[in-house]
């Protein structure tokens, strides 16, 4: 049975951390794992399907390529399901992305057009996606470094649409949305406004790193690399997430330069502290 799903913020375990995490059982809400990591290690999955005894489990792929012109990988999908049957995870997710191109898994989670032709084939493969994973995929926004001049859709309309088509729910990944509005100079705050926020079932927090780009006029690019503690631009920006969305299980997404696991718990504590402060000021305002 499915256990319930938290409000609160939990922390990614890698593999660098797994056999600590076995050993001492560390307090942390809940965990979030990359199937791949474990589809071709038997030694991890034990471990992890002993921790999962004693954590409820997000299940994040990083391998399901739901935006792939070529189709899915049924075998990758078929493997995912059979971990998942066996963790049985609070919340299934992935990418607004494709990463495998006939075959070739890529390193890089490449974006899509916002197009009718991509409303199409995403829709299908989400469907395809629920279908045989037995459960709702949430599905998660991209960090974006340019924009498709043929795009004929915001991000946000593209994501509402692909909820009425599949019934799908929304993973918002909060720091992806400071990334992309930085880079591409939109406002983050009223992305947020449009998100279709009842289909927002998780959000995700990650650190990024800032690089000084050449040319005629020097910029910066925001580059989304998890390697850092997150931005205070990306908590004022998660605090106003909170007040629009409500408590919902928030993810700490840091995969590089990984630290102590305490350094994790401590960053989603302070999640939590944001995510009741901007509730106690709705409340305060609703007082008043
Ligand atoms: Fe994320």
């Amino acid at each position: 049975m499915t256990p319930r799903i938290p409000t609160t913020a939990g922390v990614g375990l890698r593999l660098q951390h797994l056999a600590e995490v076995a050993a001492t059982r560390p307090p942390a809400a809940w965990l979030e794992i990359h199937p791949e990591n474990f589809l071709a290690n038997p030694h991890a999955r034990e471990l992890l399907e002993d921790i999962a005894r004693d954590y409820p489990i997000s299940v994040h792929s990083v391998g399901v390529s739901v935006g792939s012109v070529g189709g899915l990988d049924r075998q990758h999908l078929g493997r995912v399901r059979g971990l998942i049957d066996r963790l049985d995870p609070i919340m299934v997710s992935g990418h607004l992305a494709w990463s495998t191109h006939e075959g070739d898994y890529l390193n890089d989670l490449l974006p899509l057009p916002y197009d009718a032709e991509s409303v199409a084939l995403l829709a299908d493969h989400i469907n395809e996606v629920q279908d045989a994973l037995g459960r709702p995929y949430h599905l998660e926004n991209p960090s974006s470094y340019l924009g498709f001049a043929h795009s004929t859709m915001t991000e946000t309309a593209f994501l509402t649409e692909l909820v009425r088509r599949t019934g799908c729910r929304l993973l918002c990944d909060v720091s992806n949305i400071h990334v992309s509005a930085q880079n591409l100079g939109y406002d983050a705050f009223r992305y947020i406004d449009e998100f279709p926020a009842e289909a927002v079932g998780e959000m995700h927090l990650g650190g990024f790193v800032v690089e000084d780009e050449d040319g005629p006029e020097p910029t910066q690019v925001l580059i989304d690399t998890h390697s850092r503690p997150i931005d205070e631009n990306a908590w004022d920006l998660y605090a106003y997430a909170v007040r629009r969305f409500g408590p919902k299980p928030t993810l700490i997404e840091w995969d590089n330069d990984l630290p102590a696991f305490a350094t994790l718990t401590d960053e989603a504590r302070r999640a939590d502290r944001v995510a009741a402060e901007a509730l106690g000021s709705v409340r305060h305002a609703v007082a008043v």
